[in-house]
């Protein structure tokens, strides 16, 4: 076209180059560089530079006269959605959904629509499906639609004059990689002109206090695809997650202006929609396997909930000089780090082996207070010692082999037993002497030496 010219931009930081960069002279990040196409005359608009997500007040005020409102929330209708927002949708917020093509954000979306369409006036924008797909849809969730306004339109001028007429109390855009704005030239999808519709919605979200959800996709190394400013933008940004070839889908706060990110929020996808799951313990216990070696059951604490998930190992003999370590779910350095206290403290030969780790189930791990059923299963597989399957192991690992106490002990013990486990490994500090806490056995580990003598008293029963 006349007046365009093809320009690279970093996604980053949006650094602008007339050649692709494998890396960024400004930011220096890799692989960020994107097509994008640059008005080259007229210069963009005014309105496409100068549009900001305040457009309020310049004069500075001082501390004092500033007036405080307390959040109004909307409860959405999903109580494992609202858990993750902070005890529900903010009036006025802006909140960006991210997942793989497939997971489930529109679903979840649109079942959202039933609750919220209840008190308030709904607009759900698509530029991803036709009106009678979602009808069917909708239907197929039992979505009955009072209050609720469907638009497909991907022109984010034509939206807002639609939004201006229905006057929404929540707007969700699905999807704003497939909107796109006249004062961009570039194609939907492309840096700038997700950066404009976000701008667009947010602004309205913040003058007019209606609350935005924007559905966001994800690029090939699964961040959001865009322009990094988007998840800076947004009042929270929440990572829809799971593997698709099983049902449940874990939903979690990568940032949150209004709550805590260590929520997370656990549902099932099911031919009626997505179906909570208040118990994610039970879900992540139910297919795992017995007798056998290389598995040990861990509690961790998510947010304010105990979860109780599977460890499992597989240590095997390596054919490569450099053996392979893989980590599912847990943190790759944390794996290498436990390795090398079992290595140096234990003198277990694990240099020589491949290893594989995993959490059944597909959660995703990052509380020290895994690494003593890390370890244990770790040894168990190596030495094909088996682990009972009514013990769960809780403690954090240091480096010199101690095991050392952790937080929310009864939490966790509690919930264990709950769920019938009926032995407990915890750090010799939490269990203070008791030798049952809330009926289990406990056997105090003070340090991984400890755990060593355990197994081989089991296996010799
Ligand atoms: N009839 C059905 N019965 C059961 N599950 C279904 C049915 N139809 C769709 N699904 C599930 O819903 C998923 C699609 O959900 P949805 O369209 O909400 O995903 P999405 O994240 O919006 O995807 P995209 O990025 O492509 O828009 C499918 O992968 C499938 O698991
Ligand atoms: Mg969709
Ligand atoms: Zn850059």
């Amino acid at each position: 076209m006349k007046g365009l010219k093809t320009v690279y931009i970093c996604s980053e930081c949006e650094y602008l180059s007339p050649k692709w960069l494998g890396k960024c002279p400004k930011c220096n990040s890799w692989n960020t560089f994107v097509e994008d196409v640059e008005q080259v005359s007229p210069p963009p608009t005014a309105k496409a530079r100068t549009s900001t997500i305040f457009s309020g007040d310049s004069r500075a005020q001082s501390f004092d006269e500033l007036t405080t409102s307390d959040y109004i929330r909307s409860e959405t209708g999903l109580s494992e959605l609202d858990r993750v927002l902070g005890g529900g949708l903010v009036l006025g917020s802006a909140v960006l959904i991210s997942g793989e093509p497939g997971i489930g954000k529109s679903t979840l979306l649109l079942q959202i629509c039933d609750t919220l369409g209840a008190q308030k006036k709904v607009l759900y924008v698509s530029g991803e499906e036709s009106s009678g797909q979602i009808k069917l849809r909708a239907q197929r969730l039992c979505v009955t639609g009072k209050n609720l306004y469907i638009l497909t339109e991907t022109n984010i001028e034509k939206i807002l004059s639609e939004a201006k007429k229905v006057s929404p109390d929540v707007i969700i855009v699905d999807s704003v990689q497939t909107m796109y704005s006249d004062a961009i030239s570039s194609s939907p999808g492309s840096v700038s002109n997700v950066k404009e519709v976000a701008l667009s919605f947010i602004s309205k979200a913040k003058s007019e206090g209606v609350s935005v959800i924007l559905v966001g996709h994800v690029n090939k190394e699964g961040g959001i695809a865009g322009p990094k400013v988007l998840e800076h933008m947004v009042d929270a940004v929440l990572n829809f997650e799971g593997d698709k070839r099983q049902s449940y889908r874990i939903i979690r706060a990568q940032k949150n202006r209004f709550g805590s990110t260590n929520e997370i929020g656990v549902f099932e996808m099911t031919d009626k929609g997505l179906r909570q799951v208040p118990n994610p313990s039970e879900m992540l216990l139910s297919d795992r396997p017995t007798d056998i070696s290389g598995n040990c059951a861990v509690c961790t604490i998510e947010g304010t909930r105990p979860i109780v998930a599977e460890i499992q190992a597989l240590v095997t003999q390596s054919a490569f000089p450099a053996p392979r370590r893989t980590s599912n779910g847990i943190d790759y350095n944390r794996t290498c780090l436990i390795l090398a206290v079992l290595e140096k403290r234990l003198g277990l030969k694990f240099s020589s082996s491949d290893v594989y780790l995993n959490v059944i189930g597909g959660l995703e791990i990052d509380e020290p207070a895994s690494d003593l059923g890390i370890a244990m299963a770790l040894i168990s597989s190596l030495t094909d010692k088996k682990i009972p399957d009514d013990l769960i192991a809780i403690g954090e690992i240091g480096l010199a082999g101690e095991c050392r106490g952790i937080s929310s002990i009864e939490q966790r013990v509690k919930e264990a037993a709950r769920l019938g486990f009926t032995t407990a490994l915890i750090p010799a500090s939490n269990a203070s002497g008791c030798p049952t806490i809330n009926g289990i056995k406990i056997y105090p580990v003070k340090t991984i030496y400890d755990v060593i003598k355990f197994l081989k008293n089991e296996n010799n029963k």
